[in-house]
């Protein structure tokens, strides 16, 4: 849905990135937007067509816990690549990434669903960990991820380790021999230092492809409905080659 809405980074806002490796943003997107978008979500997360991951565990207290995952939902709805949020998430990753336009390449979008009251979390891990790309390849990438529910730590808004992006890409581990479940770090890290970024339906947080970030279960009345895009900029080549162990199948 397209409007007059170009959002402009500041610098501030370039430079508290580049410092913390993720930024926070009231809006990326019009109410209006927002409203059109949770009108298709649930129809795209029930979609046979959908090519989705569904985590499913028992949580402590004895729920489930669910996460489902719609890759590629312009497949069923093209318009989701005419939304204002995509052209500002295009635009939000050309100024942090410091690149031209032409240098911005659409890396891919997802639903990500949590029910209410039975959302699973996501643990702690780096985005470049999960992608199955060349292992020379070093990546320049960063993620645009809006709710659209306000969200808070008991609902499971994003939270980030400030700084960490300036890591290589950490062990993971794939917990479960006959996967896939979310990968989890291994040795674990110490993020005490987390923030926790709540938001308002329509804002949005954005994290580099090497910042450490998680989101807790869902146990709120609210579902968590979100949308999430990947931009990359141009790859750089690495010295050591990354081997991704924890993307093999057994
Ligand atoms: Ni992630």
């Amino acid at each position: 849905m397209a409007s007059g809405f170009e959002l402009s980074v500041r610098d501030d806002q370039r430079a508290f990135f580049e410092e913390n490796g993720y930024l926070a943003l009231d809006a990326i997107t019009t109410p209006d937007e927002v409203a059109w978008l949770r009108e298709i979500y649930e129809p795209l997360v029930e979609d046979a067509r959908a090519l989705k991951l569904r985590f499913e565990t028992t949580r402590s207290d004895g729920t489930p816990g669910i996460i489902s995952q719609i890759f590629s939902p312009e497949l069923m709805r093209p318009e989701l690549l005419q939304t204002t949020y995509l052209a500002n998430a295009r635009r939000l990753a050309g100024a942090l990434l410091g690149v031209g336009d032409e240098d911005v390449r659409y890396g891919g979008l997802m639903l990500i669903h949590k029910p209410a009251g039975a959302g699973r979390d996501t643990p702690w891990h780096q985005d470049e960990a999960y992608w199955d790309f060349p292992s020379e390849r070093r990546s320049h990438s960063l993620s645009v991820w809006m709710p659209l529910d306000d969200v808070t730590v008991d609902s499971g808004c994003m939270q980030f380790l400030p700084g960490s992006h300036r890591n290589d890409v950490l062990p993971h581990r794939q917990p479960v021999a006959d996967g896939p479940e979310p990968l989890v770090l291994d040795p674990p890290v110490d993020t005490s230092g987390a923030v926790a970024c709540p938001l308002r339906a329509g804002g949005a947080t954005t994290h580099y492809c090497r910042t450490l970030h998680f989101a807790g279960a869902n146990t709120s009345e609210r579902p968590r409905r979100a949308l999430t895009v990947i931009f990359h900029g141009p790859a750089e080549l690495r010295d050591v080659p990354l081997e991704r162990p924890w993307l093999r199948k057994a």
